[in-house]
């Protein structure tokens, strides 16, 4: 065979790679690193069996999913949040569904934005289990709202709940969890971590400011190599985060129940967040496309994603304005493309 056949051979395995990559990449729901440690990696059903994990906001959504997977691996669970009757009901289901008993179980109520009470809390979660092995800070509400329009008080709340009530809770764990050299520490971020997009300034705040933190904290552990730090970046994922969000003021809220078909599946999240923990991946951006391919942009091509961003911007605003859930359009018209 000749040289230049060989070459001409080569570039097309190379051109035939990078199409099955594109083709990959288009029908991705994980950045591509948490793909194939799905698909390679450590199996959560070994890893995290016997665990002590204690999951803030379990009362519903993303926290709710992950203590009902969590509760088929035979760990023991702690549930917090402030509605207690909601983290019993949670209980429930998970003694009914799951392979616990009662004492693997403790319901936890915790307020995040009251750090005074964070210290209690973690006495007894340690006076109950004698350990803590996973912390998973969860609990977090969004925004749904223009700057102009919004009380400051509004990204006062969202910066004391999201970033401070993390890092406070994290701050009581740490100690124990450096006593023992071990340790995982998950937090739900989101893509709204990476990416910024209008009527959500304060909660794209809240999240880059935790992203920023978690990061820190990462390199100050090096001397702790079985603390392990995960930031974990959702994109929609079906739950109650949009009727839950602040509005306009403290008191006001979206309250609406919009569409989430359009939304990843709280299973499907839930599900590749455990691999994630399983393998200790430092970071992992979980959504389908395009919010996926946005996250890419805004990491390796901010230019591109910045001009990007003003386009997409505008028909969130103009949905935000007309009383449309913001990302519902858009993110329709492309899973119908590509379905
Ligand atoms: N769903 C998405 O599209 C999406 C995307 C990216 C990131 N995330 C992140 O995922 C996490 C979970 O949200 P979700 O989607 O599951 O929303 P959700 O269904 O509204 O759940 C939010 C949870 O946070 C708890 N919480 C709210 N305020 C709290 C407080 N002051 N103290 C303690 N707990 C509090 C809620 O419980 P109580 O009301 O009982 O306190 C609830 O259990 C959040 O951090 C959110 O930013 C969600």
């Amino acid at each position: 065979m000749s040289w230049e056949l060989l070459l001409w051979l080569l570039a097309l395995c190379a051109l035939l790679l990078l199409l099955v990559q594109l083709v990959r990449f288009v029908r991705a729901d994980g950045d591509l690193t948490l793909l194939w440690a799905e698909w390679q990696g450590r199996r959560p059903e070994w890893e995290l069996t016997d665990m002590v994990v204690w999951v803030t906001g379990a009362s519903s959504g993303i926290g709710e999913e992950l203590v009902y997977q969590l509760s088929k691996l035979g760990v023991s669970l702690v549930l917090s949040a402030r509605r207690v009757h909601e983290l019993e009901r949670v209980k429930r289901r998970c003694l009914e569904n799951g392979n616990l008993k009662e004492k693997d179980i403790l319901v936890l109520p915790l307020d995040l934005t009251d750090t005074s009470s964070h210290e209690e809390v973690t006495k007894a979660v340690l006076q109950e289990f004698g350990r803590i092995d996973i912390l998973v800070n969860n609990g977090g509400r969004s925004q749904r709202s223009l700057v102009v329009n919004t009380s400051l008080d509004v990204f006062k709340e969202l910066i004391e709940l999201n970033y401070l009530g993390t890092v406070s809770l994290t701050k009581c764990v740490l100690p124990h969890m450096i006593e023992r050299k071990q340790g995982k520490i998950v937090v739900v971020n989101s893509i709204s971590g990476i990416v910024s997009v209008p009527v959500s300034s304060g909660y794209c705040a809240s999240k880059h400011a935790l992203r920023g933190f978690f990061h820190s904290l990462r390199t100050e552990l090096v001397d702790y190599p079985g603390i392990t730090v995960s930031t974990i970046c959702p994109g929609p994922v079906q739950s109650d985060i949009v009727k839950n969000a602040f509005s306009e003021e403290v008191t006001k809220t979206v309250e609406n129940n919009f569409d989430q078909s359009y939304k990843m599946a709280t299973s499907r999240c839930v599900r590749l967040m455990l691999i994630s923990m399983a393998n200790d991946l430092k970071e992992v951006w979980i959504a389908d496309q395009p919010f996926l391919l946005m996250a890419y942009l805004w990491q390796y091509m901010p230019t591109l994603a910045w001009w990007l961003t003003n386009k997409v911007g505008k028909k969130r605003i103009t949905n935000f304005k007309s009383g449309m859930d913001t990302d519902s359009s858009y993110s329709t018209m492309w899973k119908k493309k590509h379905d």
